[in-house]
Order: C-alpha cells, then structure tokens, then sequence
C-alpha cells in the first residue's frame, strides 16, 4: 500500500483462540483484535449504529455481538449480520510478525 505504515496492536498471546481485547491506534482510534478459530482478524473496534464499544460485547465463533442492541457483525467480511446495525466494521489484513500482530493504515 503506498504511503502506508505498519502498525504494532498488540501480542499474538495477548489473544488467545476465542478471545478479543480492543487496541488504540495512537492512543485515538481503536481497532479490535479478535482470534477466530486460531486466526487472527482485525476490525475497526465501534459498532456502526452508535458509538459502543465492541470488546465489551460477546464473541461467537467469527461473530462479535454488540452489548447495546445486540447486532452481530462478521468479523471476516466486517458485514452487519442484523439490525439496527446496517453499515460494515472495517476489515484491517493483519500480519503475524516476531509474535507481535500488524496491520497496515494509510501514512
Ligand atoms: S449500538 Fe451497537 S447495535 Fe446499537
């Protein structure tokens, strides 16, 4: 990606399989960790109906639920699987490095 950065969220073993825990992007801009099934996936950390927190709802298999009006987003696609929740998380490709987990944001 031109102009991108690596960023540094976190440890892989901060996140063990079925388990999520929220990041912030210099200290401002949070992105969600979540391991799914043994994969690590990435999304942007609030839920797209209202400012609410993700890492405080419930992780389901590739499904993270939020705790307010319990829409469940994708955390593979970032879809919106319910109301009242209708736009997407957005999706971060992560990279496993030295047991750390990366993901790359425009400069
Ligand atoms: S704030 Fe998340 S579903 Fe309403």
């Amino acid at each position: 990606m031109a102009g991108a950065r690596s960023v540094d969220l976190c440890a892989v073993d901060e996140v063990p399989p079925g388990t999520m825990t929220m990041t912030w992007v210099d200290g401002t801009e949070p992105v969600l960790v979540a391991n799914v099934e043994g994969a690590i996936r990435a999304v942007s950390g609030i839920c797209t109906h209202e400012y609410v927190e993700l890492d405080g709802g419930f992780l389901a298999g590739r499904t993270v639920t939020c705790l307010l009006h319990t829409s469940r987003f994708d955390l593979v696609t970032g879809k919106a699987l319910d109301a009242p929740a209708y736009d997407a998380l957005e999706v971060y490709p992560v990279t496993i490095a030295e047991g750390r987990v990366l993901i790359d944001l425009p400069g």
